[in-house]
């Protein structure tokens, strides 16, 4: 990955801690759910208008940057896009309102987004496409200074997570002459909007994510994360059940469940007097008994916070996944301490242990982040070592980016830069042997997948995932050896998207496995 330099206008540590408490819903999501309904008329009387006129409807694209809880914003603000009367597109020159979902957890989110943000300049013409922002940059008064003073052609902006408010920045938008004026800003209108009756449009139909929790009281040192999400509000565990219920009813195959920090899910809500709110060990296993689902996924989960509930849970009930994401950070327990982690290697080791011994065959995947400031070549060497015990089976691997605001920005040297990429290079390759090793296993096996789609480099490709995790590429087509008249066989789809099927694995890479479809 290449390190690119930050050249974001940087703020200060007034600007996060001066922001307001976040756990504080405000006006507008508690606003009866009537008025976000009057405003979604609104805009769909417009839309209506605008067939007239064109005989099409509006089209909308969406980028999204950033996590899964990130994407699953983005569903929402479809299903509500849609709900108002536009229809999607793949192409934002041709979309009528394009909408950016903006991440702040490492500097080239935010230069990807400015990039994007810059080549829509000479596309808007005559006020078109309309351009909203949303997002985790926009919870950083340095980004929402930056967008309405050098890039005054953007319409709106919401606070992260705030896609309830969507509604009432197209209407302001469009109706109340805001057009010509200045960016309409409602990143002071926020609120969890525990409310299931939004309208969602999901990128994977069979696939549903959905967030148990949003922001982290944890303050990793290196992590912009509490700034922008605020503190941790959980959802309540009825809302959740009733999502999930629905989603399978509707076919879903897999849930996704979102948190930063899901082991704490429930703390907040036992904190302010609820005291049998259940904790995530019991939510995971009510999700898991679902009937008609194939896979609950869930993360990300916090090694401080992981219980031995929890390992009973993921030992007895086959439907979560064979799968965990346990971000590492680092092996040096000096470094752990700077960033703020309060788990040491020993203690992530015996996890790593208790999670093997409890389940055959689980894959444990990881977060490494390289060049933490006062990184030494024995903090790195840490970092090796235990890679090695816990045998990762996959990694993300980072590189340090300060995030001006969070105490590690105040540590960086950026003179170490070299050394870092070096470290760096040197890591993600040592990874690359783990995972291919991880991978290498699986040869000669037949493997359940449940398949999402085309592969994205080539369309004769089928790809999926397995039970645990692992990428799984097969023919997207094969001959019907079953007769017929003529010489060649029809070719007669193997599977497609929601479907899964088994798959003979013929060959390992470290990112993915390539196979057969096994036909019944
Ligand atoms: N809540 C999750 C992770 C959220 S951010 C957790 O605590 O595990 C996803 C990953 O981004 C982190 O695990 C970390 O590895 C990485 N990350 C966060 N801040 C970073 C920074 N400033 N520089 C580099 N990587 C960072
Ligand atoms: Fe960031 Fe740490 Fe919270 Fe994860 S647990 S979101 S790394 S502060
Ligand atoms: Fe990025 Fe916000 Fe997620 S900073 S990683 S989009 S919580």
């Amino acid at each position: 990955m290449a390190h690119l330099e930050e050249t974001a206008v940087l703020r200060t540590q007034t600007d996060l801690t001066d922001r307001p408490d976040k756990t504080m819903d405000n006006n507008i999501n508690q606003i009866p759910e009537r008025a976000f309904h009057e405003h979604v008329e609104k805009v769909k009387n417009w839309t209506n208008a605008f067939y007239l006129d064109t005989g099409r409807s509006p089209l909308y694209f969406i980028r999204t940057f950033g996590c899964q809880q990130n994407d699953r914003d983005s569903e929402l603000a479809a299903g509500i896009l849609e709900k108002m009367g536009f229809r999607g597109t793949e192409i934002p020159e041709e979309a009528d309102l394009v909408l950016f979902n903006t991440c702040s957890v490492r500097a080239n989110a935010d230069h990807r987004f400015y990039g994007h943000l810059g080549r829509l300049k000479p596309v808007k013409k005559g006020g078109w496409p309309l351009i909203g922002v949303f997002g985790c940059m926009m919870e950083q008064d340095v980004h929402v200074g930056t967008i309405t003073k050098t890039f005054p052609y953007v319409d709106f902006i919401l606070g992260a997570g705030a896609v309830r408010t969507l509604p009432f920045a197209v209407t302001q938008v469009l109706f109340n002459g805001s057009r010509k004026q200045k960016t309409v800003n409602l990143t002071n209108q926020r609120g969890l909007g525990d409310d299931v009756s939004l309208p969602i449009r999901r990128s994977d139909p069979h696939r549903a994510l959905i967030t148990i929790m949003t922001g982290c009281d944890n303050f990793c040192s290196y992590c912009i994360v509490p700034y922008t999400r605020g503190r941790e509000r959980s959802r309540s565990y009825d809302r959740i059940m009733e999502e999930a219920e629905n989603a399978v009813k509707q076919g879903v195959k897999e849930i996704l469940l979102l948190g930063q920090n899901v082991n704490s899910y429930g703390n907040d809500r036992r904190k302010r007097g609820e005291e049998n709110a259940p904790d995530f060990a019991s939510l995971l296993q009510d999700i898991s008994r679902l009937e008609g689902l194939w896979a609950v996924r869930y993360m990300t989960s916090h090694p401080k916070d992981l219980s031995d509930k929890l390992i009973d849970v993921i030992s007895g009930c086959p439907r979560v996944e064979s799968h965990i994401h346990l971000p590492l950070q680092s092996g040096s327990d000096r470094l752990l301490k700077r960033m703020n982690r309060r788990y040491d290697a020993a203690h992530y080791l015996d996890l790593v242990r208790k999670l093997r011994a409890c389940r055959s065959g689980i894959t444990v995947s990881t977060d490494i982040i390289v060049g933490f400031p006062g990184e030494t070549e024995e903090d790195w060497r840490a970092t090796l070592r235990v890679m090695e015990e816990a045998a990762f089976d996959a990694a993300f691997t980072f590189l340090y980016s300060p995030r001006v605001g969070t105490p590690a920005a105040d540590w960086y040297d950026e003179s170490q830069h070299e050394i870092v990429q070096e470290r760096f290079e040197r890591l993600v390759e040592y990874q690359n042997e783990l995972s291919l090793r991880s991978n290498r296993a699986m040869e000669g096996r037949i493997v359940e997948v449940l398949v999402d789609g085309e592969s994205r480099r080539d369309p004769s490709v089928l790809s999926g995932r397995t039970h645990d995790d692992r990428l799984v590429n097969f023919g997207s087509v094969q001959k019907d050896l079953r007769g017929g008249a003529g010489d060649t066989p029809p070719l007669l789809p193997t599977a497609g998207p929601g479907d899964v099927v088994r798959v003979l694995v013929k060959k390992a890479g470290p990112f993915s496995l390539d196979g057969e479809i096994i036909r019944e």
